[in-house]
């Protein structure tokens, strides 16, 4: 459920601060990571960083930059997400390292099974991450980085997988259904409209 405060909150700092965001996106990143490796560390004595290691943190940072490619193109929410995207994207994946750590922790202590879903999601993010980077972006071609970027919609699929297997209670997978479902549907119909008003065009020229 705090997912949901989460999205509220992020969707905020994104609407009224995105420029803060980005001006300061260096030092989150920084705050950010030694925030991660406080929360890993100190997880099971200190209940405040449970909503880190348990991905709450890292879903609700990914969840705003799936929405982003949803929404209708200008609208002023997706032109405020656009802006911190990137941001973002990098920000989750910090957050949500901790959770992978855990539980690949676990499982090599052979108290739990692998969760493949997740870490198919883990995989499929990584390259995305590292090429989130303007330095790394600077050494691709256009094409390239324009074709990476397409994995994201395969870690989302994963993603939604992965928490359908593992919502701890019900009122999570309510919550889980109600945040994906709308994507799904929105992103879907944006794509037939931009696929039709393309058709449109090559029609007339
Ligand atoms: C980037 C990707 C990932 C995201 C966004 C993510 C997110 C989440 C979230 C939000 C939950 C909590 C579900 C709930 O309690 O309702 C969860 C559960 C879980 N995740 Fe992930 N996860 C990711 C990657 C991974 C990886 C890489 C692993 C394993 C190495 C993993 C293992 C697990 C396990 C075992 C649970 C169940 C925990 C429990 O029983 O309380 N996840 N994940």
């Amino acid at each position: 459920m705090i997912v949901v405060i989460f999205v509220a909150l992020l969707t905020l700092l994104a609407v009224y601060k995105g420029k803060w965001v980005r001006n300061q996106n260096l030092k989150l990143y920084i705050g950010a990571t030694v925030l991660a490796i406080i929360a890993f560390l100190l997880e099971d004595k200190v209940k405040i960083f449970e909503p880190f290691v348990q991905g709450f943190l890292g879903l609700s940072f990914f969840y705003i930059v799936m929405m982003t490619g949803a929404l209708k193109k200008k609208s002023k929410l997706r032109i405020k997400f656009a802006g911190i995207r990137r941001e973002y994207s990098i920000l989750g994946f910090i957050f949500i390292t901790p959770h992978a750590l855990k539980y690949f922790v676990e499982y090599l202590n052979g108290e739990i099974a692998l969760e493949w879903w997740g870490v198919a999601t883990y995989l499929v993010m990584l390259p995305l991450f590292i090429t989130s980077f303007m330095v790394i972006r600077k050494k691709m071609s256009r094409n390239a980085w324009v074709y990476l970027q397409k994995l994201a919609y395969v870690s989302y699929i994963t993603l939604f997988i992965h928490l359908i297997l593992n919502a701890s209670n019900t009122p999570n997978l309510v919550v889980y259904l109600l945040l994906f479902v709308p994507y799904i549907s929105m992103k879907i119909y944006r794509e037939i409209l931009e696929y039709t008003s393309k058709k449109k065009v090559l029609e007339t020229t």
